[in-house]
C-alpha cells in the first residue's frame, strides 16, 4: 500500500447547499426564491421535482450537525437562502431566518466544525428576478447590504466565507435557459457576469470595513477543459472556453482586469465595466474555492454557439460515465490546481466540491456499498495530493455532499451523498464511503 499523509492542519470538510437540502420552502417567513419559481413551473425540472422537502434538513439540523461529529468532519460547507433573511430580497430583514443560521453556527461550534458560509448558491429572491435579478446593475448594492446584515450576525463565529458559488452557473440561468430563472437572451449573460464580479467586490469590501474575523473567497467551478488537437482554431476554442469560464472571474479578481481575447470576440456582448468597478471587483480575498468534477476537449465548431466550440467530456482509462454523464478525470484536478499556482500567484486554496454521483444500491437496510465512490475520491484525493507535493497551497478538501440531494434541474435521481436519504422517512443512512471518508480525516491521509 501507498500512503497519502496531507498537511497537519490541512481541513476536512462536506458541502451542501441551502435549496438542495433545506426544504421548508415557504415557512418561519422565508421568501419566494428563483429555484422555488423555476421548480414551480411545468416541464422545467426532471420529475417535477422540487425542493419544497428536499432532506427536510431546516427542521433536522441538530441531527445532520450530530451525523458530521460522528463523521469526524472538520468543516461544513452550506450557504444561505437570501429569501429567508431578506424575505423580498432587499428592505425588510426576517429575524427568524436569521435565527436558524445562527443555531446552526452554534451547533457547529459546539461540535467543533468550522463553518464555511456562502452567500450566494444560486438562490436569489424572486422579488429582485422581478427587478431584472443579476442583469440589474442595482444588486451589487442589494447584495453587499443582504451580505452586512449576515456578517453582523454571524461573523464572530465563521470561519469563511464565500460571496458566489460557481457564478458562471448563476450567468447561464440567463442565457442558456436550463437554470433558473430560464432565460435564454445572450445579451443579458456578461451584463450578468460584470455584476456578479462587482456585488463580490462590495461584499469583500464590506468585510473589510467590519473587520469581521474570518477569511473571505469566492467559489468558482474550475473544470479542466484541453484542446481536442493542436490545430490553432482547436487551441483558440480552448482558449475562448477558458476565457468564459475560468478567466472571466479569475482575472478580475486577481488582475483587475476582463480576458481581453474574449471581449475582443464579445464585441457588444463583452462586460461593460464603470470608472472603478475594476477596483472594486480587485480587492484582494483571502482564498479561493474551487469546484471540480471532470474534464472535457473542445473543439472548434462551427454550430458551436456564440463561442463557436463544442466540446466533449473525457475520462481517464479504466473509468465510465458517472450518473450525470460526466466523465472522470482525476488528474484534470492537479492540472488545474498547477495552473492556479502558476498563473495566480499561488493563492491560499480550499476544494470547495468535489464528488460523484453513482447508481446506489442499498440493501434491505438501506446500506449503500458505494465503491465506485470511493474509487473515485480516492483518486481526487490522490491528484490534489500531487498538487500540494508541487508546492500548490492547499488548504482542505470539501466533499460534494454530505448527503443525497436535490440535484437541480436532474431532480432526486442523481444522489452525490456519502449519506443516504431515504427520501420516505427523511432516515440518514451512513454509505460506504462516509465509513471511508470518516477513516482517511482520521488518519489525515488517503492510501491505495
Ligand atoms: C455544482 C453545484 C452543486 C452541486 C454539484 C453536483 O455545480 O455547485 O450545487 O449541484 O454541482
Amino acid at each position: 500500500m501507498i500512503f497519502k499523509p496531507f498537511p497537519q492542519d490541512f481541513l476536512w470538510g462536506v458541502s451542501t447547499s441551502a435549496y438542495q437540502i433545506e426544504g421548508a420552502w415557504n415557512e418561519d417567513g422565508k421568501g419566494e426564491s428563483i429555484w422555488d419559481r423555476f421548480c414551480h413551473s411545468p416541464y422545467r425540472i426532471a420529475n417535477g421535482d422540487t425542493g419544497d422537502i428536499a432532506c427536510d434538513h431546516y427542521h433536522r439540523m441538530p441531527e445532520d450537525v450530530a451525523l458530521m461529529k460522528n463523521l469526524g468532519v472538520k468543516g461544513y460547507r452550506f450557504s444561505i437562502a437570501w429569501t429567508r433573511i431578506f424575505p423580498e430580497g432587499k428592505g425588510r430583514v426576517n429575524l427568524k431566518g436569521l435565527d436558524f443560521y445562527d443555531r446552526l453556527v452554534d451547533e457547529l461550534g459546539k461540535a467543533g466544525i468550522r463553518a464555511n458560509v456562502t452567500l450566494n448558491h444560486w438562490d436569489l429572491p424572486q422579488s429582485l428576478q422581478d427587478l431584472g435579478g443579476w442583469a440589474n446593475r442595482d444588486i451589487t448594492d442589494w447584495f453587499a447590504e443582504y451580505a452586512r446584515v449576515v456578517f453582523d450576525r454571524l461573523g464572530d463565529r465563521v470561519a469563511m466565507w464565500a460571496t458566489h458559488n460557481e457564478p458562471f452557473v448563476v450567468a447561464s440561468g440567463y442565457f442558456s435557459g436550463s437554470m433558473a430563472p430560464g432565460l435564454a437572451d445572450a445579451s443579458l449573460g456578461y451584463r450578468v457576469v460584470h455584476h456578479l464580479n462587482l456585488a463580490h467586490g462590495k461584499a469583500v469590501q464590506v468585510f473589510r470595513q467590519g473587520g469581521y474575523p474570518g477569511k473571505i473567497g469566492i467559489v468558482l467551478d474550475l473544470e479542466n477543459y484541453i484542446p481536442e488537437t493542436q490545430s490553432e482554431a482547436d487551441l483558440l476554442a480552448t482558449r475562448r472556453i477558458l476565457d468564459q469560464s475560468h478567466h472571466v472571474f479569475l482575472d478580475p479578481i486577481f488582475k483587475g482586469h476582463y480576458p481581453a481575447g474574449l471581449i475582443e470576440w464579445l464585441g457588444a456582448l463583452a462586460p461593460q465595466p464603470q470608472a472603478g468597478d475594476m477596483q472594486i471587483i480587485s480587492t484582494p480575498i483571502d482564498f479561493l474555492g474551487v469546484n471540480y468534477y471532470f474534464t472535457s476537449k473542445i473543439r472548434y465548431e462551427t454550430w458551436g454557439g456564440l463561442l463557436k466550440a463544442g466540446s466533449r467530456m473525457v475520462s481517464a482509462p479504466m473509468w465510465s460515465q458517472t450518473e450525470m454523464g460526466w466523465g472522470v478525470y482525476p488528474e484534470g484536478l492537479t492540472a488545474i490546481l498547477l495552473k492556479l499556482r502558476d498563473q495566480y500567484g499561488n493563492p491560499e486554496v480550499y476544494i470547495t466540491e468535489n464528488g460523484v454521483a453513482v447508481p446506489d444500491e442499498p440493501d434491505e437496510n438501506g446500506f449503500v456499498q458505494d465503491r465506485e465512490r470511493i474509487a473515485y475520491l480516492r483518486k481526487h484525493l490522490i491528484a490534489a495530493h500531487d498538487a500540494i507535493q508541487q508546492g500548490v497551497n492547499l488548504r482542505g478538501y470539501f466533499l460534494w455532499s454530505l448527503m443525497d440531494n436535490f440535484e437541480w434541474a436532474h431532480g432526486y435521481r442523481p444522489r452525490f451523498g456519502i449519506v443516504r436519504v431515504d427520501y420516505s422517512t427523511q432516515k440518514r443512512i451512513p454509505k460506504l464511503s462516509a465509513h471511508w471518508y470518516s477513516e482517511v480525516i482520521h488518519r489525515n491521509e488517503v492510501w491505495e
